[in-house]
């Protein structure tokens, strides 16, 4: 593999890795502000995120190469409110977007064809990915009273993963 391919691939593991972080911050966050169903929601988020750093590096290693893993940056922990703690899942996404966008460039230089065919899931993936979080930000800004909020709280997993799947 090219040592650029390698480098940009790596380098969005870590992103992945920094997401999965910042989601533990936030569920803990939303643990000690009584939202357990956010809390709930955001320990899955740590999982996905470990898992699609997980599949980077696991692409690396099937390609015979020992990836490097970078540091990881200790995430942010304060929030004024559920609305900020949205806008940051939000922009959170949107940054990874650009670190997978960015890795699918460099691949499409390389000529790295199993690289790009990687990330086209990474890619679909995003999607979906911006699409709960901007849902989060709208709903959490639709409920403008305490009343709103612990209902949203106890129903966020079947509003934004559409899982059946609800907090007590
Ligand atoms: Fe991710
Ligand atoms: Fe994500």
């Amino acid at each position: 593999m090219e040592k650029e391919v390698i480098a940009a691939l790596e380098k969005q593991a870590t992103h992945e890795l920094f997401a999965a972080q910042s989601y533990l911050a936030m569920a803990y966050w939303s643990e000690v502000r009584q939202y357990s169903g956010f809390a709930k929601f955001f320990h899955l988020q740590v999982a996905e995120e470990h898992e699609h750093a997980g599949k980077i590096l696991k692409f690396l290693a099937d390609r015979d190469v020992v990836p490097t893993i970078g540091p990881v940056e200790s995430p942010r922990n304060t929030f004024a409110g559920l609305l900020e703690v949205a806008r940051w899942a939000y922009d959170l996404e949107r940054a990874n977007t650009a670190g997978i966008h960015a890795a699918y460039e460099t691949a499409l230089r390389a000529k790295d064809y199993p690289s790009q065919v990687m990330l086209h899931w990474f890619i679909s993936e995003q999607v979906e990915e911006e699409a709960w979080s901007d849902k989060l930000v709208v709903k959490v800004q639709e409920a403008t009273c305490a009343g709103a909020l612990s209902s949203l709280d106890r129903h966020v997993m079947k509003e934004l993963r559409g899982s059946e799947e609800e907090s007590d």
